[in-house]
């Protein structure tokens, strides 16, 4: 069936790499993932970061910055390649595991206009969808007609497919619990397990904090950027920690879990 609901699975390049060192895989840690997402229950796609197969290189040679001078054209071609690789490495594992996992390269199929809006074409993952494909994209460079090329997340990807496919929930796997806030009683930060799209909006994004500096596609704060504008488009969005795979097994199955939920107002 063609306009069946489907799921989002961003795992993040902080779970299946180690974003401090260039090119390192947690190739234990993804398995462990693949074994999780083979049991999930309704049609998705799943999109990968970069982590250091990524961000490493672009901050080397500021590709996040767009085109400047010829010297970044290697950086941008070895991030290019890391990024087949690491593709092939995630599809590879997830076919392992007994999914059926189909590799679409992102760059190949999303362009900058000047204007900033996309073009783009999805018709082909939408038929691997109605084929009961796992198609598997991921944050990549983009060439842009503006800017010449830039980076583009994995996260901002994920904005752009809500506004073209019928998703239910987006889930975000990274390497934090979910979305802490400070208590207004005790002043610590707590792990916010249930918040609306309406409460989530007047959250101060400013104060949240930025861990990572190597991150060019924004950290945390560019997360929450990029979740405000996909809550307009999906009933939930989902942030679990990737190191305890058993929570994806809890959050298919509906049952209580640690993690942060962000419900869509208007679906309530
Ligand atoms: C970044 O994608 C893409 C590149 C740097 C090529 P993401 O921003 O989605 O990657 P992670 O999840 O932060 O590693």
């Amino acid at each position: 069936m063609n306009n069946e609901q489907i799921d989002i699975i961003k795992i993040g390049g902080s779970i299946i790499t180690d974003k401090g060192n260039y090119r390192t895989l947690r190739k234990d840690q993804l398995s462990l993932l693949s074994k999780e997402l083979a049991k999930w229950d309704r049609n998705c796609i799943i999109v990968h970061g970069a982590g250091s197969f990524g961000h490493t290189i672009a901050n080397q040679y500021s590709i996040h910055k767009g085109f400047t001078d010829l010297d970044q054209l290697e950086g941008l071609l070895q991030i290019r390649k890391d990024m087949l690789d690491l593709a092939e490495i995630v599809t590879s594992n997830l076919i392992q595991n007994g999914m059926k996992a189909i590799s679409f390269q992102t760059s190949a199929i999303v362009y900058e206009k000047k204007d900033g809006s996309y073009s783009f074409f999805f018709d082909p993952v939408k038929k691997a969808l109605s084929l009961d494909l796992c198609p598997v994209l991921s944050g990549d460079i983009l060439f842009s007609e503006d800017k010449g090329f830039r980076i583009y997340s994995g996260d901002a990807l994920i904005n752009l497919i809500v506004q073209n496919f019928n998703v239910a929930r987006v889930i975000f796997i990274s390497d934090v619990d979910g979305l802490y806030l400070k208590d207004a009683e005790t002043q610590e930060n707590k792990l916010v397990d249930f918040i609306t799209s309406k409460d989530f909006e007047i959250t101060d994004i400013s104060k949240l904090e930025q861990k990572d500096s190597n991150d060019v596609t924004g950290g945390m704060k560019g997360k929450i950027s990029a979740i405000i504008s996909i809550l307009d488009y999906v009933t939930k969005v989902v942030l679990v920690n990737g190191f305890h795979p058993e929570r994806l097994a809890l959050i298919r199955e509906g049952e209580k879990f640690i993690g942060t939920s962000i419900l869509n107002e208007n679906s309530t």
